[in-house]
This record gives structure tokens, C-alpha cells and sequence, in this order.
């Protein structure tokens, strides 16, 4: 099996989805390690819960943005991972982080990509009066949040929704769909031809 390494900045809800999915499917032998950037993230406690190593490597302790990826890359490195899952993660990694993890990166955005890449994404989708919204998993390129899509969920727009309302319908779909992908990029099932992708079916799946 594969080496799994999660990073995270807050709460770890789509974290604990895709370790109660690794629990639940026996795959958890492959997770190597959570690491956050910030030392007060709850998803640290949701690692701990699962018994998952946990490291803090905190931006602030760093002069520069190239000296945080630095750093944080050879920890990162020393756990010798096949598949990096942002999950909530939220330091924008620059062009040597992704070029050294080329392949490895792969992250859950918070709308329809290419709509909506950045911040604040429920409360622009209201704002552009779209009326579908969702979640998207994606391999992690140098543009932010443009790398190949993995996997999508839409979710209707209602008419009275607030920013916080329809981010709780989007995370519903977030953890059902995050898993899955990361454990198909762990069992390679996971072919790319430029930014199109295609994810092969699990093999007690196949008849
Ligand atoms: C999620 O909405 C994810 O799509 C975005 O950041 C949020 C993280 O939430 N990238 P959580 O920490 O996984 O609960």
C-alpha cells in the first residue's frame, strides 16, 4: 500500500472523512502523518482521535514563503509519501513545492472549478446568482486551483440560502467525494491526459 500525508489549517472535517473512510475500507496502514500549520487547528484532535501522528509546522516561524515550503516540504519528504491530500489547507504552496510533489498533490476547492477559484466561494456564488454550486477534487498544479479535475458534486442554489447555508450543502458532498479519490490515487487507479482524468473502478468493483 501507498503513503498517505494530510495537511491541514482548521476544523479537519473532510480530514475525518477520508480517515473514517480509511478505517472503514482497511486502508488506514496508509496514512503516514497530519501536519498543520497552525497549532490550535481542531483537526488535530481529529488525527489524534484516529491515532494518526500529528506534526505542527507553523508559516510564522518562517521568514519567507520559499523557507516555509523548504521546510515544510522536508518533512513532508521524510514520510515518504505517494499521495499528499490538502484538506482545508490554507497556505497557497508555491511553484518549487508543486513542482517537487509533482503528481502527489491533490485538493478538495469549495465550488464548480474553474468557477470560483480562491476565497469567499459560497458568498461569490450568491452574489453571481448561479443556481448550481459545489465542491471539486483536483490534482494540484502552479495555478491556483486550475490542476486536472478528479471529481466533482453540484448542489442546487436555494433562494434563501446564506453563504452559510450553502456551505453546509457543499461539505455534505465534500466528504463524500474526497475520499474515494484519494484512495484511487493511492491504489493508482488514476490516468491523466492533460486536464482530463479518468478514475478506473476499484477492483472488487470489476466483474
Ligand atoms: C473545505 O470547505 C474545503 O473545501 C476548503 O476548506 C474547507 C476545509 O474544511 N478547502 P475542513 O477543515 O475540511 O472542515
Amino acid at each position: 500500500m501507498k503513503n498517505l500525508v494530510l495537511l491541514i489549517s482548521g476544523r479537519g472535517s473532510n480530514l475525518q472523512s477520508i480517515l473514517q473512510a480509511a478505517r472503514e475500507q482497511g486502508w488506514m496502514d496508509s496514512v503516514r502523518g497530519v501536519i498543520s500549520n497552525r497549532a490550535d487547528a481542531a483537526g488535530l484532535d481529529v488525527a489524534r482521535s484516529f491515532g494518526v501522528p500529528t506534526q505542527i509546522m507553523a508559516h510564522t516561524d518562517f521568514a519567507s514563503r520559499e523557507a516555509f515550503d523548504q521546510a515544510l516540504g522536508d518533512v513532508i519528504a521524510a514520510l515518504q509519501p505517494d499521495v499528499i491530500a490538502l484538506c482545508g489547507f490554507m497556505r497557497v504552496l508555491g511553484e518549487a513545492f508543486v513542482t517537487r510533489f509533482s503528481g502527489k498533490l491533490v485538493n478538495i476547492h469549495p465550488s464548480l472549478l474553474p468557477a470560483f477559484t480562491g476565497l469567499r466561494t459560497h458568498a461569490r456564488a450568491l452574489e453571481e446568482g448561479v443556481k448550481w454550486h459545489g465542491a471539486t477534487v483536483h490534482l494540484v498544479s502552479s495555478a491556483l486551483d486550475h490542476g486536472p479535475i478528479l471529481a466533482q458534486a453540484v448542489v442546487p442554489v436555494l433562494d434563501d440560502d446564506t453563504p452559510q447555508s450553502l456551505a453546509a450543502r457543499v461539505l455534505v458532498e465534500e466528504h463524500r467525494i474526497y475520499p474515494p479519490v484519494v484512495r484511487a490515487l493511492l491504489e493508482g487507479r488514476v490516468q491523466t491526459d492533460g486536464l482530463r482524468t479518468r478514475i478506473l473502478p476499484a477492483p472488487e468493483h470489476l466483474s
